[in-house]
């Protein structure tokens, strides 16, 4: 039987049960069908939904019969800890970052050593020395010293191969936006552009950098510390909470994370855990 038809038959057995005309049934189900189908895609239970504390919950196998392993920084090496760090811190979202240069080059560059804060709305990067540049200072870097200006557009799954592509070891002079097929849009409060395809752009002006140097004391990143100066959300992922917020929808944002090696990862299926109140033991 097609769904539409077990969908009137329902309908009808409902209406019968309940009393009410078949007419206003098909309306009340199909409303309900129609709502069920706004919901977004990616709901799913959480992992114990009837977990209660203090229960302790089963480790799996692999976990539980292994053992941890020290393993001393120091002693793996500060450039041979990157496979490490960038599996373990998982997933990371991505700043998709586009600079220009003091003489106008414009850049873009995807950076998953990425964090956020929001009073004031700030984002927080890691702009790790370019080896194959002999540790010297990656474009992005050399232009946010230079403009104390840069947009973070978030990364969202319909432009990722594009997104991708921005990330070779290009020379200054590349417009990885043009090469990429990525398109342009002016800022309001900076010079760098926004990308057009992402969903959501911030405008950020330099607020704070911190340099740090590896165990043999060379030039290692820059941890960047950008204020938002204006966010640009696209009406298709803009939602709004009951007090009237703006916040972003999930399923319309499609964001894409960052995970160990080249993976990268979809938010297809998530869940909600509610904070537990102080008074938990009173619900
Ligand atoms: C998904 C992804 C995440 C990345 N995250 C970082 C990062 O957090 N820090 C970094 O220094 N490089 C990161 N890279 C590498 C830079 O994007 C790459 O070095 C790029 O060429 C820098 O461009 P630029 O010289 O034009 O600034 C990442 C690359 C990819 C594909």
């Amino acid at each position: 039987m097609s769904s539409i038809a077990k969908f009137s038959a329902s309908s009808v057995a409902i209406a019968a049960g309940l009393g009410l005309s078949v007419g206003a049934a098909v309306t009340f189900l199909l409303g309900r069908k129609l709502n069920a189908m706004n919901k977004p895609k990616v709901w799913g239970k959480p992992p114990h939904p009837n977990w209660e504390p203090p229960q302790q919950l089963a480790i799996p196998d692999h976990i539980e019969e292994s053992k941890m392993v020290a393993l001393d920084p120091k002693v793996i090496g500060g450039k041979k800890c990157y496979p490490l760090i960038i599996s373990a811190v998982v997933p990371r979202p991505v700043a998709f970052v586009s600079t220009v240069s003091k003489d106008g080059k414009q850049n873009l560059a995807p950076f998953s050593y990425f964090t956020a804060m929001h009073d004031p709305p700030c984002v927080i990067l890691c702009i790790c020395r370019a080896g194959h540049r002999g540790g010297g200072k990656k474009d992005t870097m050399e232009n946010i010293d230079d403009t104390k200006e840069f947009t973070v557009n978030v990364l969202s799954e319909w432009f990722l191969e594009q997104a991708n592509h921005t990330c070779g070891n290009y020379d200054p002079e590349v417009d990885e936006m043009a090469l990429s097929g990525l398109t342009k849009l002016p800022s309001l409060k900076v010079k760098p552009p926004r990308v057009k395809e992402s969903a959501v752009h911030m405008e950020c002006k330099l607020k704070h950098k911190y340099e740090t140097k590896g165990y043999d004391g060379e030039d290692t990143a820059t941890v960047v510390v950008g204020e938002i100066v204006m966010f640009h959300v696209n009406e298709g992922v803009a939602r709004k909470t009951p007090s009237g917020s703006t916040y972003v929808g999930l399923d319309e944002l499609q964001p894409i994370s960052r995970l160990g090696g080249n993976t990268y990862g979809r938010s297809r299926e998530c869940f909600d855990l509610a904070r537990p109140d102080r008074d938990w033991q009173k619900r």
